[in-house]
């Protein structure tokens, strides 16, 4: 199963990912986590996204989607993947569209995660992620170890300060949000589930949306 999980920045993603790719048992794909890896390690790719990212915009289509069709074409994810941010613009939902459709494949369901800006910059302000797996945390401090025992110190997110998040929301609105109307012109499926509750009780709206 190919799935397209989809939302604001603090939406909830990366936490509900993993618990998706659990319950279907496969891996994830997560942009965000891919061009943190690579700043990390001062790649070429990692330089290229710095800027981009701790201003709260966009890296461009075509530094995501060269990630996407490496990615894609691993044996890995031959049984399906969630998408974890992974399409933010209409060129890359067109771009991912016809890779897949290259590998004889196509994306089964867009998961849209909805929540208000509200909720959205309560949860940035609370967060801190492990510098070396990307757990997000609430109420942590940073410092704290990370829960998975993997020797990472939890950190806050540049991001996450008011201004880039306020600039995040404004990029969401622009050039993400369009994205949902071209899946559903294209006829995919697409689902809606309110993001804001306990954390188990948003991933089981979501698994349950997805088995009706
Ligand atoms: P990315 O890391 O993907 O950031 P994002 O989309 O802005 O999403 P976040 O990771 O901030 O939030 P999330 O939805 O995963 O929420 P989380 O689960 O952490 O991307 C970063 C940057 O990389 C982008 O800005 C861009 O520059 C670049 N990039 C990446 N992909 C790209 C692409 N395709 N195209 C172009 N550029 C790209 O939750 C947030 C907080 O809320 C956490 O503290 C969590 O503990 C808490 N929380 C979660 N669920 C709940 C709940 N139910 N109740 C209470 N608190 C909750």
């Amino acid at each position: 199963m190919i799935i397209v999980l989809f939302g604001k920045p603090g939406a909830g993603k990366g936490t509900q990912a993993p618990a998706i790719a659990n319950a279907l048992q496969v891996p994830t794909l997560a942009t965000g986590d891919v061009l943190r890896a690579a700043r990390r390690a001062g790649t070429p790719l990692g330089k290229e996204a710095q800027g981009f990212m701790d201003r709260g915009e966009l890296v461009p289509d075509s530094v995501i989607l060269g990630i996407l069709k490496e990615e894609l074409a691993q044996p890995s994810y031959a049984k399906g993947v969630i998408l974890d941010g992974a399409v933010r613009t209409v060129p890359q939902a067109e771009g991912v569209k016809s890779m897949l459709s290259s590998l004889g494949r196509k994306v089964d369901a867009v998961l849209a995660l909805d929540i208000d800006n509200e909720e959205i910059v309560r949860r940035m302000a609370g967060r801190t992620v492990c510098e070396k797996c990307q757990t997000p945390y609430t109420g942590r401090t940073p410092g704290d170890a990370c829960d998975k025992n993997d020797g990472g110190k939890l950190v806050r997110r540049a991001d996450d300060e008011p201004e880039a998040v306020r600039t995040r929301l404004a990029v969401y609105d622009r050039d993400t949000a369009p994205v949902l109307q071209w899946y559903r012109t294209n006829g995919d499926r697409v689902i809606q589930v309110n993001a804001v509750g306990a954390v188990d009780d948003v991933t089981a709206r979501i698994l349950k949306a997805l088995h009706a």
